[in-house]
C-alpha cells in the first residue's frame, strides 16, 4: 500500500472532514444572478461582472440557466466573433449552457438536469477562480439549483413596487413589510440546501437598477422598504447600476462599457461612462471576492489602455 492509500485508509473521521474542507476550498467562487422577476437586469448585470472581473485578472466561467432565452450565452457568442472579425483581443470566459431537460418523469428530468449541472461546475471550477451564473426570469429547477450553490447572489430589482412584490408583500399605505414572497421564500430553500450539502451560507446582495428612470419620491420609498426588508431576511442593499444607454447598446458586438478604454474601439469616454464604470466598480467590489490565482499571461489590466 503506498504512502497516500495509507493516509486514506487511517484516516479518521475528522481528517476527511479536513480534506473535504480543503476540497471545497478549491471550488470557484460561485456569483449567482437571480431574480424570478423577468427583465430584471441579470443577464445585463451578468455580463457587467465577468467583463469586469476578466479585466482585473479572474479566470472566469460562465453558466447560463436561461439557455432557452440564451441572453448571456448570445452576448458571448457575438463578443467572441467581434473579436474575430476585428482582430483583436478580447478577454474571454469559458461559457457553458444547461438546458431544461424534457421528460414525462420529472425525477428524471431533474436528475438529469443536476448531473448536468453540477459537471458544469466541476469542469469550470477546474481552472476557473470564479463561475457567474446567470438564471431565467422564472421558478425552474435549474434556477432552484443553480441558487444552491451560490457563494454570493445578486438579485437586480427595478426600482418599482412591481419588482418588489417579488421579494415581500408591502402595506400600500404604510409601505411596511407584511410578509416575504415568492422569491424570498426560494432563496430561503436554497440557503437550507446550501447548509446541508456543505455547511456553506451564501451573501445576498440585492442590487437597485435603472436608477433614475422612476420619479424621487418613488425611489426613496422602495429604498426606505428595501432596507427594511434586509434587515427582516439578510441580505445587503446596493444602489446599483443607473439606467443608461450604455448598459444595453452595445450588446450586438458583445461589449460592455468595461471594454470602452480598448483603444481599438475608437468610442470615447463620455461623462455618463465614467458614472457608469464607478457604478460597475462598486459592485465588483461589494462582492467578496478571494484574490485572483496566479496566472502566467498579464491581466489586461496591467496593459494600460483599458479600464
Ligand atoms: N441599467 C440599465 N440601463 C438601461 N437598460 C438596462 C439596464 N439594465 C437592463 N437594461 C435593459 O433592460 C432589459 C432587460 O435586461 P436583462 O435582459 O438584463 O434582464 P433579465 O433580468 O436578464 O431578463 P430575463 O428575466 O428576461 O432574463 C434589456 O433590454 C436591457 O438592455
Ligand atoms: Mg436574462
Amino acid at each position: 500500500m503506498d504512502a497516500t492509500a495509507w493516509h486514506w485508509h487511517n484516516a479518521t473521521d475528522q481528517e476527511f472532514h479536513r480534506v473535504s474542507t480543503i476540497s471545497l476550498e478549491h471550488r470557484a467562487h460561485v456569483i449567482v444572478l437571480g431574480n424570478e422577476k423577468g427583465g430584471s437586469g441579470k443577464s445585463t448585470a451578468a455580463m457587467h461582472v465577468i467583463v469586469g472581473l476578466l479585466r482585473d485578472g479572474y479566470q472566469v466561467g460562465a453558466i447560463d440557466l436561461d439557455a432557452r432565452q440564451a441572453t448571456l450565452s448570445n452576448y458571448l457568442v457575438s463578443r467572441a466573433k467581434y473579436a474575430e472579425s476585428h482582430h483583436m483581443h478580447l478577454p474571454q470566459p469559458r461559457t457553458l449552457s444547461v438546458h431544461r431537460v424534457d421528460n414525462d418523469s420529472r425525477s428524471v428530468a431533474e436528475t438529469a438536469e443536476r448531473t448536468a449541472f453540477e459537471a458544469a461546475i466541476s469542469e469550470l471550477s477546474r481552472d476557473c477562480d470564479v463561475i457567474v451564473i446567470d438564471c431565467p426570469g422564472s421558478d425552474t429547477f435549474l434556477s432552484r439549483l443553480g441558487h444552491s450553490y451560490a457563494d454570493t447572489l445578486i438579485t437586480p430589482i427595478n426600482d418599482s413596487f412591481v419588482d418588489f412584490a417579488m421579494l415581500a408583500k408591502v402595506d400600500p399605505d404604510k409601505l411596511d413589510v407584511i410578509h416575504p414572497s415568492v422569491y424570498s421564500e426560494m432563496v430561503w430553500q436554497a440557503r437550507k440546501q446550501r447548509f446541508s450539502r456543505d455547511r456553506g451560507k451564501f451573501d445576498w446582495i440585492v442590487m437597485r437598477n435603472r436608477l433614475g428612470a422612476t420619479i424621487a419620491r418613488n425611489r426613496r420609498d422602495v429604498g426606505t422598504t428595501l432596507e427594511a426588508l434586509a434587515k427582516r431576511i439578510g441580505f445587503r442593499t446596493l444602489t446599483g447600476f443607473g439606467e443608461r444607454v450604455i448598459f444595453r447598446e452595445l450588446y450586438l458586438q458583445g461589449l460592455t462599457l468595461m471594454d470602452l478604454r480598448d483603444a481599438s474601439l475608437g468610442i470615447s469616454l463620455s461623462m455618463s461612462h465614467v458614472a457608469a464604470r464607478a457604478e460597475v466598480r462598486a459592485l465588483l467590489s461589494a462582492i467578496r471576492l478571494p484574490a485572483p490565482r496566479f496566472t502566467l499571461t498579464s491581466p489586461p489590466a496591467a496593459i494600460g489602455k483599458l479600464l
